[in-house]
């Protein structure tokens, strides 16, 4: 057994009246990954945020190596050793400098280092920076500003800025939401090989998977308190019947899983082409099933929802919606009128306002059926968003907190929600399950699957299980073409994975 690193003792934290952690206490040994478990608003990131600095507790101690240590800012708990990715990637990201500027962003700002740095010596660190995850950068990438990246960029991208410089004790709140299957093989790797040198890993996900493949101890944090903490050894894994039970007050729902038959056709898409060098394809959307676009990162599916919601051009292509002929909206907003509705990827810089309250931010796109022409508009849009609040369960005390005092599953839930308060024909959801709990991925898995009454309802996810556990077609997306279509009952894991995995472009055909 090795000696414990990190001694968190009865740590609290209010925000107001709302007591989000109330005395939370565990230790973690030195060269441990501790994962850390809880529904979404459970107080995870808010005791992160306490450990890097980020926020000061009401009360409670945390001691490093034996020694009672306070982190008044940031930047203290990481002269101590104490290195952290958040949760939301944009807070590690500084949009308008550079992806250079950003990965060099702790020489840049280290007192010791020379003053006056030429673009040259930012590059050449920037790519030291960069060669820690392994990531492969050109010339032309680092000189673009860092909003140019994807999601998942920013989120590697911050990855390697706190890996390289070598924390003592590494914390990742949910660092996989936004990664590939092979980006999280690598990050694992990666940090597997960092904990065999001595460092400490603090790790939060909502993938039980990932436990399992990389701690030996978790502990279950619920309404901010620590009920359990569960082990496992080379022989015994981790009793997950008895973790779900420590984390939830209800065990997941099991879903329905008949196999929804096809209603008629809402939305054709015509010799479609999504990359220059891809296969053009047909796809049919039906109401009254649930139908899943399932491919890896960087297959096309984002830039496949984007061009149907009429906020990106592709190469080529034809729209029609059932009852409006040729839908070739130029513009989202020509879109949300004809009743298409798209959940974007990257909820944060689309998707939500800031200081708004979250009835608002439900509310937005259909201001107009709330305000139409009456006073009354303040307590029919409360209502309407109690209801759908209450119904994919999102935790907030009120309707009119503002968004970011939300937990990050639970803002994810609100913008889903924003979605389906709608009437929509066709409804798009681009990865709609990331940060949300197992229970909120069944609630929204139930909300989505009643709307196919009324919808076509597409969800594009990268992962089997989602797609396997909320659709009853999937159609397996790679390189911009449509590769297997299969129904629930033909779609075996095995033939899934060969889909998503073979070459398909144009010249290979
Ligand atoms: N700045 C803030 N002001 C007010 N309340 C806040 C603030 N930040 C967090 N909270 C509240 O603290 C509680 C815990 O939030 P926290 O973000 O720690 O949850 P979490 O366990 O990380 O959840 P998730 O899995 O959704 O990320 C929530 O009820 C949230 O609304
Ligand atoms: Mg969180």
């Amino acid at each position: 057994m090795g000696s414990t690193v990190l001694e968190v003792r009865d740590i609290a934290k209010s925000y107001g009246p709302n007591r989000v952690l109330r005395g939370v206490s565990f230790g973690v040994e030195k060269g441990a990954i501790y994962g850390l478990m809880g529904a979404n608003g459970a107080g995870k990131s808010t005791l992160i945020k306490i450990l890097s600095g980020a926020e000061q507790p009401d009360g409670g101690r945390i001691l490093l190596g034996g020694e009672p240590v306070g982190f008044p800012d940031p930047l203290a708990a990481q002269r101590a050793g104490v290195g952290t990715v958040y949760q939301n990637p944009n807070d590690g990201v500084v949009l308008d400098m550079t992806v250079a500027e950003n990965l060099a962003l702790d020489r840049l700002t280290d007192r010791d280092s020379p003053r006056g740095f030429s673009r040259a010596r930012t590059e050449r660190h920037a790519l030291e920076v960069a060669e820690t995850l392994g990531m492969h950068l050109t010339k032309q990438v680092l000189r673009w500003p860092a909003r140019r990246l994807g999601v998942s960029d920013r989120q590697l991208l911050v990855l390697a800025r706190a890996l390289s410089r070598k924390p003592e004790i590494l914390i990742l709140d949910e660092p996989t939401s936004a990664l590939s299957a092979e980006e999280t093989s690598r990050l694992f790797d990666l940090v597997r090989s960092l904990v065999a040198d001595g460092m400490t890993v603090l790790f939060v996900t909502h993938k039980l998977a990932e436990f399992d493949r990389l701690c030996h101890h978790v502990g279950v944090l619920r309404d901010g308190a620590m009920p359990g903490e569960f082990f496992r050894d080379e022989r015994h894994a981790f009793d997950w019947p008895e973790v779900l039970t420590a984390l939830f007050d209800r065990t997941p729902a099991q879903m329905r899983r008949d196999e929804l038959p096809a209603g008629p056709t809402v939305l054709s898409l015509r010799d479609v082409q999504v990359f220059p060098d891809s296969k053009p394809f047909d796809l049919d959307l039906h109401r009254g099933q649930v139908t899943v676009l399932l491919g890896l990162l960087g297959s096309g599916k984002t830039e496949l929802l984007e061009w149907i919601f009429g906020a990106r051009p592709v190469i080529a292509g034809r729209r029609e919606l059932s009852g409006t002929g040729e839908f070739a909206p130029e513009h989202p907003g020509d879109a949300v009128r004809d009743g298409v509705y798209l959940l974007p990827e990257s909820r944060h810089e689309q998707a939500i306002i800031p200081d708004w309250p979250v009835f608002s931010q439900m509310t937005l796109p259909f201001l107009k059926r709330f305000s139409a022409g009456t006073l009354m508009r303040g307590p029919a849009e409360r209502r309407a968003t109690r209801t759908m609040m209450d119904d994919i369960g999102v935790v907030a005390r009120d309707p009119s907190s503002p968004i970011h005092t939300l937990s990050g599953g639970n803002q994810q839930k609100v913008v889903i929600g924003r979605w389906l308060l709608g009437e929509p024909k066709a409804l798009l959801l681009d990865e709609p399950f990331r940060g949300v709990d197992i229970n909120a991925r069944h609630d929204i898995g139930a909300t989505v699957r009643r709307l196919t009454s009324q919808a076509a309802v597409l969800v594009a996810t990268s992962d089997l299980d989602e797609a396997l556990e909320v659709g009853d077609r999937i159609v397996v997306f790679n390189h911009g073409h449509v590769v297997a279509d299969l129904g629930l009952g033909e779609a075996s894991r095995e033939r899934l994975i060969d889909a998503m995995s073979v070459t398909t472009r144009k010249d290979s055909a």
